[in-house]
């Protein structure tokens, strides 16, 4: 007799973009020339200096247990960097790096939220905010993503009815993923405004910071600095220097929620690897601007990614201002279509990688049906190949 598993852990859905990813690598490996739209990372390779500076400290002997949190100079060097890009003032205690932003993002949820706390999050959001949510007892509370196109993202009047005494904490996360939205200077002063007198953790998920194409990313915390003992900034290297499998992200906020993070990481994966910390900090090093021509790179992608897509008929999208995705609204074909019900979106990507080998993630996974997430962090031949299938197919429903 088999004792039963985890009740609580047994509801979370296995991260969605994973699962496309795994069965599309399954198809390539059968010989199909499949097209990936469906991963979160830049296709370019982390700089080297950043590669040189880890092999260093692991030559070094940089391979024994690190400080859990991350180590002095790497969270001055991040200090620094909120300091000078963000004019955001942190001490080196107010600030915990861990393994990747996810794994911050999963740790700051076990350490606020207590049974049945309710966190809102709103939809498009990233597949991981709600089954992390969920792993520490509290409950999703999805707010509806706006049907129009245009306008604002996300207002006072759009969380509002969400909200109830058991209001915990909200997520935020500009530059979007999936919807590749960017809030607004007057969008997030509206929204510090509504939250100086809410009760709340506000976190603030910034790891889409350098991709920001029509105006340079602010963070909420700069423009309402009275949110500070509330606010929780989450960023990372992932993104930004094209450093996804080195696994470094971080979080500055209250020292006190700094220190149960700590305590956290300290239980479960310890500590950041040495050769990891050096890699990173060579990275703070080079700064934004080494980036720069990768970043412009994207935002031509995404020029050309909106080009073809509006000559798709019945398809619509948010023209996307930030990170590098596009969301595209396929409500009205699959409306028009015998083949599909209502906004299943979830069965068109299914359909997608089986006929037309390119994969794409669903709506569905970001709580929003009746949409597909482009990653456009690919060639620009393989952007061009992949809409021409996609159109294809579209027209075919
Ligand atoms: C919005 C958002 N937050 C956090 C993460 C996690 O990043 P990391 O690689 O640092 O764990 C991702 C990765 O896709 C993301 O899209």
């Amino acid at each position: 007799m088999q004792p039963s598993l985890s009740q609580r852990i047994s509801q979370l859905q296995p991260s969605p973009t994973v699962a496309l990813n795994t069965k599309a690598k399954e198809l390539a490996e059968q010989g199909h020339k499949v097209i990936n739209f469906s991963v979160g990372e830049p296709d370019f390779t982390t700089p080297m200096p950043v590669v040189e500076a880890a092999i260093e400290a692991l030559r070094q002997g940089k391979t024994k247990y690190g400080a859990a949190g991350g180590g002095l100079p790497l969270r001055k060097a991040i200090a620094a960097k909120l300091a000078q890009e963000n004019q955001l003032i942190y001490q080196p205690s107010e600030i915990v790096v861990g393994i990747g932003a996810k794994e911050i993002l999963f740790h700051l949820s076990l350490a606020l939220i207590n049974e049945g706390d309710e966190v809102l999050i709103p939809a498009p959001y990233w597949v991981s905010y709600t089954e992390h949510v969920i792993a520490a007892g509290g409950k999703p509370v999805v707010i509806p993503a706006p049907s129009e196109h245009s306008g604002p993202r996300l207002t006072p009047a759009m969380i509002a009815p969400y909200v109830t005494s058991r209001t915990k904490a909200i997520v935020l996360t500009s530059p979007n993923n999936p919807a590749g939205y960017t809030l607004s200077t007057a969008e997030l002063r509206d929204l510090g405004q509504y939250l100086s007198d809410k009760p709340w953790w506000i976190i603030s998920d910034e790891i889409y910071e350098y991709m920001s194409y029509e105006a340079p990313h602010v963070s909420l915390a700069t423009l309402s600095p009275a949110l500070r003992d509330r606010f929780i900034l989450v960023n990372g290297f992932s993104k930004g220097y094209a450093m996804t499998g080195w696994r470094v992200g971080y979080m500055a906020g209250p020292a006190k929620v700094a220190e149960i993070v700590r305590t956290l990481q300290t239980q479960s994966s310890t500590c950041l690897p040495g050769f990891v910390e050096e890699g990173a900090l060579k990275a703070l090093s080079l700064g934004p601007l080494y980036m720069q021509d990768k970043m412009d790179l994207l935002k031509s992608r995404r020029d050309l990614a909106v080009r073809l897509l509006r000559d798709m008929p019945d398809v619509d999208m948010i023209p996307p201002t930030g990170a590098f995705y596009v969301f595209i609204d396929i409500r009205k074909v699959l409306a028009k279509s015998p083949l599909y019900s209502n906004d299943n979106s979830l069965a068109f990507s299914a359909r997608l990688l089986e006929t037309s080998h390119v994969a794409m993630v669903p709506g569905e996974a970001f709580g929003t049906p009746g949409f597909l997430r482009l990653s456009y962090a690919v060639h620009e031949d393989v952007l061009q190949e992949g809409l021409r299938r996609l159109s294809l197919a579209l027209a075919a429903c």
